[in-house]
């Protein structure tokens, strides 16, 4: 177990590299779920309301100034969506972690109702206490796997920075797919391997989405992973809202990690109906 110092906060935080290694598909989604759950039940008190590395684009996107200081978080869910339009439309967040994506969200771009769902349950309480005069925003329990709705329930689903976690990513497709209305979008990022990146871009091919454009947006992610570690390191950005807290060689850590193996990518795409229906 290692012990993070975070100014006024301190968490717990287990190392599951071995857990993971070792267990199925089905074994891994419990080994995530104990390890977020043990981890969130610390964060009450916290200020933490993304679990993302970010994204910092070329043009900045219009805030309020109270969101100024979570910029980079917004701008990932921002560039996940892309064009995407949400208003009035019924949507689903799939694996919404501490919330704050789908608070602004179900703020900006004001969608009938916007359903926020997680693995986690104490994610999810703490979410339903946090957020609970947002009318258009509920949270709920549910597997990725195995989506607690009814067929065509949404217009639009939304997945950001938790694919990786999934014992089973093409069950999720399916799932995305089952609960997806007819014409529906489905929008996606996510970091992996540069070889496990181009198996998800053939299961995304081979699936019934009409695969639109497959977007390589690490730049973005390493401006935005640079700009949080050099923040930290001058004192210029408050540690208590980065789950790293000070802990800048992590950071550092993650930076290399993109430019040796990895890449962070995302798209936006519809369904086929005609696959669909042949199902
Ligand atoms: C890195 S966090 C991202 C959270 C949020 N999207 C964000 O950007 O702040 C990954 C989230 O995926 C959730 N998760 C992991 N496995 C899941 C599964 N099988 N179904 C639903 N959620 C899952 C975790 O509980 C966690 O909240």
């Amino acid at each position: 177990m290692e012990s993070k110092p975070q100014g006024k906060f301190t968490f717990e935080c287990e190392d599951i590299t071995p857990a993971l290694r070792d267990s199925s598909s089905a074994g891994r989604n419990q080994v995530w779920k104990n390890w977020y759950d043990k981890l969130i039940s610390q964060l009450g008190n916290s200020e933490y309301r993304f679990f993302n590395y970010g994204y910092l684009g070329q043009e900045k996107i219009e805030l309020d100034p109270a969101e100024q200081d979570k910029r980079n978080f917004i701008e990932l869910y921002q560039r996940t969506l892309g064009d995407t339009d949400l208003t009035g439309k019924d949507v689903l967040d799939v694996s919404s972690g501490l919330g704050g994506g789908a608070l602004w969200i179900s703020r900006r771009h004001r969608p009938a109702s916007l359903v926020a769902m997680d693995l986690s349950t104490e994610a999810v309480n703490l979410c339903n206490e946090w957020y609970s005069d947002q009318r258009n925003l509920r949270f709920v329990v549910g597997d990725s796997e195995s989506l607690p709705f009814p067929d065509s329930s949404f217009d639009v689903i939304y997945n950001v920075e938790s694919a990786h976690c999934y014992g089973n990513f093409g069950a999720f497709l399916e799932e995305a797919q089952r609960v997806l209305r007819p014409d529906g979008v489905f929008c996606w990022s996510d970091f992996q391997s540069r070889s496990e990146m181009a198996d998800i871009k053939s299961q995304f091919m081979d699936s019934g989405f009409t695969t639109v454009s497959f977007q390589d947006i690490t730049e973005g992610v390493i401006r935005s992973l640079e700009f949080v570690r050099n923040g930290i390191s001058e004192g210029t950005l408050d540690s208590n809202l980065f789950i790293w807290g000070g802990d800048t060689d992590s950071i550092q850590d993650v930076i290399e990690e993109f430019g040796d193996w990895r890449s962070y990518h995302c798209c936006q795409i519809s369904m086929d109906s005609s696959a669909r229906s042949s199902r």
